[in-house]
């Protein structure tokens, strides 16, 4: 069964910036710059029968394109033993609409998507054993002000995730334009 969820990719300049962040943490699992992705919606495993009416859902969604950047960086969860490390992405009110109007899109299709809240951010490194504090002190505050200019996202995106034991691996099922754009993905 598919296991499905819905992103942004990140385009190429927010990538490299990325890569800026990913060393100096001892214990870090950095993601790969193509694996880089903002999730919108969760779905999970389905069966590949729905993935048609999912994208067809998701096609419906009318939200205009809009510019967007990465900003400092944290940990899930806030408090107790770090098992993700993130860059933060704005403008939060574009990102909760999209992320709003797909969920909303996704919402009548009897699905049992888990619902973590939407905070907008782009997963860099999962940590199998947690830093130490001070390691994860020093690099929180070495990065605090990392902050890179905006880009246009034109397009969203349903990828589905394969889980190996060497990290989870993500491809591009299908491409959904933004308003306002004259490209496609596919
Ligand atoms: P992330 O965006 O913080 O990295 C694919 O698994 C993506 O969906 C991951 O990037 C992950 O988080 C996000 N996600 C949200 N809820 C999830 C869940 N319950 N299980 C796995 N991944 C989830």
């Amino acid at each position: 069964m598919p296991r499905l969820f819905v992103a942004l990719e990140l385009p190429t300049a927010l990538r490299e910036a990325v890569a800026g962040l990913q060393s100096g943490l001892p214990n870090a699992r950095w993601l790969k710059p193509d694996s880089l992705h903002l999730t919108f919606a969760f779905i999970g495993e389905v069966d590949p029968r729905k993935q048609q009416a999912i994208e067809t859902a998701l096609g419906t969604v009318t939200a205009p394109a809009f510019r967007m950047k990465l900003q400092g960086v944290g940990c899930f969860p806030p408090r107790g033993a770090p098992r993700v490390l993130w860059t933060g992405a704005s403008p939060e009110t574009e990102l909760a609409s999209l992320a709003g109007d797909i969920r909303i899109a996704l919402g009548s299709l009897e699905l049992t998507s888990e619902r973590r809240p939407f905070l907008p951010h782009v997963t860099i490194a999962r940590f199998k054993r947690p830093p130490s504090d001070t390691d994860l002190a020093t690099y929180l505050d070495a990065h605090s002000i990392f902050e890179t200019p905006s880009f246009e996202i034109g397009s969203f995106h349903l990828f589905s995730s394969e889980l190996r034991p060497t990290g989870a691996r993500y491809t591009l099922q299908t491409s959904i334009p933004l308003a306002g754009t004259s490209h496609h993905r596919c």
